[in-house]
């Protein structure tokens, strides 16, 4: 497996004519994309760049895999799915429990188009079965109303703790650019150019306090002044102190 990095905008997502680019010089054969709320920026592509990607991925016979495990994390509507506006059975809709409900669940989904029967035979060969009891046990809890409404308090939670969280990184007294997702688990802060995240990292776990540094998020050593930031943890004191010391580890 190979992998090509595409470039994506903080805010709109996967930049479809940078894959255009590449497209025209490599024998791509799969495109992994997260149009809803993407990891690490929360980023939502609009319908036309969705469209525009389907489109490229048929005129270059590409498969689409839509990774669209955040998307029930939103509280703002979102454009449809890849895999609502594709014609040709080309997109693979997976999504999962893990990132909303429960990540213990271990409990997902796939709609793969035209390789659906081979998704099926492969998940048969390496994992066997999935445990029938909690598949029950979820679908009784959605048919009864009750993920419904799990749901609709969780995002109220999830959008309360990511304005604390910006209110919290709006006093950090460095220069910083932060994204305000309105879904996902996370936002994406860009600090000066010569701050190095990695080196945070390791000055920040000595004292106990554990982060994301950006360049986890791509293979080619790039955003290694940024950070993600997680919102999906209860807010507390522990947390507070960790937050409010972290720019004056960056000194
Ligand atoms: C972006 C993304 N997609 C997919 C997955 C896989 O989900 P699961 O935990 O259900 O295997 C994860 C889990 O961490 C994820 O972060």
């Amino acid at each position: 497996l190979r992998v090509i990095e595409i470039p994506a905008s903080p805010e709109s997502g996967m930049n479809v004519s940078a894959l255009e680019d590449v497209l025209k010089v490599w024998d791509v054969k799969a495109c992994v994309v997260s149009p809803a709320f993407a990891t690490p920026t929360g980023s939502v592509m609009p319908t036309e760049a969705r469209r525009g990607l389907l489109a490229l991925a048929e005129r270059h016979d590409v498969a689409i895999i839509e990774d669209d495990i955040y998307a029930e994390s939103g509280w703002l509507n979102v454009p449809d799915t890849l895999k609502a506006i594709d014609t040709s059975a080309r997109v693979i809709h997976c999504s999962s429990f893990s990132k909303v409900l429960s990540r213990d669940l271990r409990l997902g989904w796939v709609s793969g188009g035209r390789w659906h029967d081979e998704i099926v035979k492969l998940k048969l060969t390496s994992q066997l079965a999935s445990s029938r009891f909690l598949q029950e046990g979820v679908a009784g809890f959605i048919a009864e109303g009750g993920y419904a409404s799990f749901l609709r308090r969780h995002r109220q939670d999830l959008r309360r703790r990511r304005d604390q969280l910006l209110e919290l990184l709006s006093g950090w007294n460095v220069s910083l650019r932060v994204t305000t997702p309105h879904g996902g688990l996370a936002l994406w802060v860009e600090l000066q150019e010569d701050v190095d995240t990695l080196r945070l990292y390791g000055r920040a776990l000595q004292e106990g306090i554990v982060i994301t540094p950006g360049n986890l998020f791509s293979v080619s050593g790039k955003f290694s002044n940024c950070l993600r930031i997680s919102f999906a943890h209860p807010w507390n004191a522990a947390r507070v102190s960790a937050l409010k010391r972290l720019p004056e580890l960056m000194i």
